[in-house]
């Protein structure tokens, strides 16, 4: 593995020790886990890549701000600084802090949607494709062709197809069309960035129309360190600056700040409407809190207005790209597929291409992820057919979706190269003996979120 050069822009000064197991213990961890990874305590994890999303390390500096929570039940401190660096990023007036990025997409939509409502964008994450649902409504995805064609290094793969979008919108008609949403960067198909040229346009579109622009903000300055490092135009402009421009085409964003914003939790809304503004402050007494805490502590909002900002800094941000590059690279010279490029957030396995021998009914993408494991203690995400499969209404036979991914996200500031060398040796070890992934079958199937709560068995 050709090693990257520099080092990490931090030192570490708290440790956490790690579960180091045997592989005959994680063959019982696994079996008693009914082989689904969501079920394996995360005591017996080794290494997890299983998510990026409120995994991060914070720094002394956002430890220190949880010492200056301000408990107050109203107006607490910490709500106007989180308030102030907000509109400094993101340049919208109004901010309502929420527990995470799911509550400010429940109260953003019960405030805009309601039922046979249509909402476009990019690919929605699944809570945002779910509360569009639970609305009554329906959210329709306008890719470019490339983001479903894992190979293709286009640099831009997470774009809105905006000639196909602005189509549906002028069939449909424009007051069908509850909103639009970009998710920045999009995760679905790999972490994948948008660019400004296209938000700009995706924003000319909507603004004709009169539709809402929003945008899904979970790894925004991921994003933005893509389009300076890949727009033209963009090379010697800060991450704010990206930040503020990209921002400035829509009329609100909500934000999951477990990723970009460095927070273990937390999350808000914000736009430039004082009308949805007044609006969604109804919904959120209702669901999360006052407006000036919204379901979290004071020493959240603190540790997240700082985390804000500590996420624009650019040493870091190429440190924790340059990490998800170097593990994709790695699995690559290891024998994986790697969805490219890769994105800002993870390493994406075609599990297509990396263990064809199975078809999709094995759930390829989680058995590889089962055999990791097994192999080191690692955990990933299967992003497949078990996770994403749909029942055709007619025949009520089950539809496999075009990718079947295993997801190793990579939490930030929180694992160095070594780890991530010894996910890539597992991965090396697993495809070379590819017999012994032979699939999963289920044994126990719930109604609805089966990734999360289903049970397994090696086939
Ligand atoms: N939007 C995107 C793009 C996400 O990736 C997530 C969460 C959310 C919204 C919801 O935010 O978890 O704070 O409620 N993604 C996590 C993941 C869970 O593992 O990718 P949340």
């Amino acid at each position: 593995m050709k090693e990257r050069g520099g080092a990490e822009p931090f030192k570490i000064k708290m440790v956490e020790p790690v579960g180091l197991t045997t592989k005959a213990q994680r063959e019982e961890i696994l079996k008693k886990a009914g082989y689904n990874q969501f079920r394996i305590p995360a005591e017996y994890v080794y290494i997890d890549l299983m998510t990026d999303s409120g995994t991060s390390a914070m720094s002394d500096n956002q430890w220190a701000g949880i010492m200056m929570g301000d408990e107050s039940y109203a107006g607490a401190r910490n709500f106007y600084h989180l308030r102030d660096t907000v509109r400094e990023i993101f340049t919208y007036e109004y901010v309502i802090p929420t527990h995470q990025g799911r509550a400010a997409e429940n109260i953003l939509m019960s405030a805009v949607l309601w039922p046979g409502k249509y909402v476009l964008g990019n690919m929605f994450f699944d809570t945002t494709e779910a509360h569009i649902a639970h609305k009554g409504c329906k959210g329709v995805s306008f890719m470019i062709p490339e983001a479903y064609d894992t190979q293709s290094t286009h640099p831009f793969k997470g774009n809105v197809d905006v000639v196909r979008l602005e189509e549906f919108i002028r069939k449909e008609g424009a007051s069908k069309v509850g909103m639009i949403i970009i998710t920045v960067t999009c995760n679905n198909n790999g972490g994948q960035p948008v660019s400004m040229e296209n938000v700009r346009q995706v924003s000319a579109v909507a603004r004709k129309y009169g539709i809402p622009l929003f945008f899904d903000s979970a790894r925004f300055a991921e994003n933005c360190y893509f389009i300076k490092k890949r727009e033209a135009g963009y090379g010697d402009r800060s991450i704010l600056e990206i930040a503020n421009e990209m921002f400035s085409y829509g009329d609100g964003a909500t934000c999951s700040a477990k990723k970009s914003a460095l927070v273990n939790i937390g999350g808000f809304l914000a736009m430039n409407s004082k009308e949805l503004y007044d609006k969604c402050l109804e919904y959120l007494v209702l669901f999360e809190g006052f407006a000036t805490y919204g379901g979290l502590a004071g020493r959240d909002l603190e540790a997240m207005a700082r985390g804000l900002r500590e996420g624009l800094d650019e040493a870091y941000l190429e440190d924790r790209i340059g990490q998800v590059e170097y593990l994709a690279s790695a699995l690559m010279e290891a024998g994986a597929s790697v969805v490219l490029p890769p994105g800002g957030h993870a390493a994406y396995v075609d599990c297509k291409k990396t263990v064809p021998h199975l078809s999709w009914d094995k759930f390829p993408a989680d058995s590889l992820g089962v055999a990791l494991y097994l192999d080191c203690g690692v955990r990933t995400v299967g992003l497949g057919a078990l996770a994403f499969a749909e029942k055709d209404p007619v025949t009520g036979e089950w539809v496999p979706p075009e990718l079947e991914l295993l997801r190793l996200a990579v939490p930030r500031r929180v694992y160095t190269d070594r780890h991530m060398n010894v996910v890539a040796e597992a991965m090396g070890r697993v495809l070379k003996r590819p017999e012994q992934i032979r699939g999963l079958r289920l044994v126990k199937e719930p109604a609805r979120l089966r990734h999360f709560l289903s049970e397994l068995e090696p086939i």
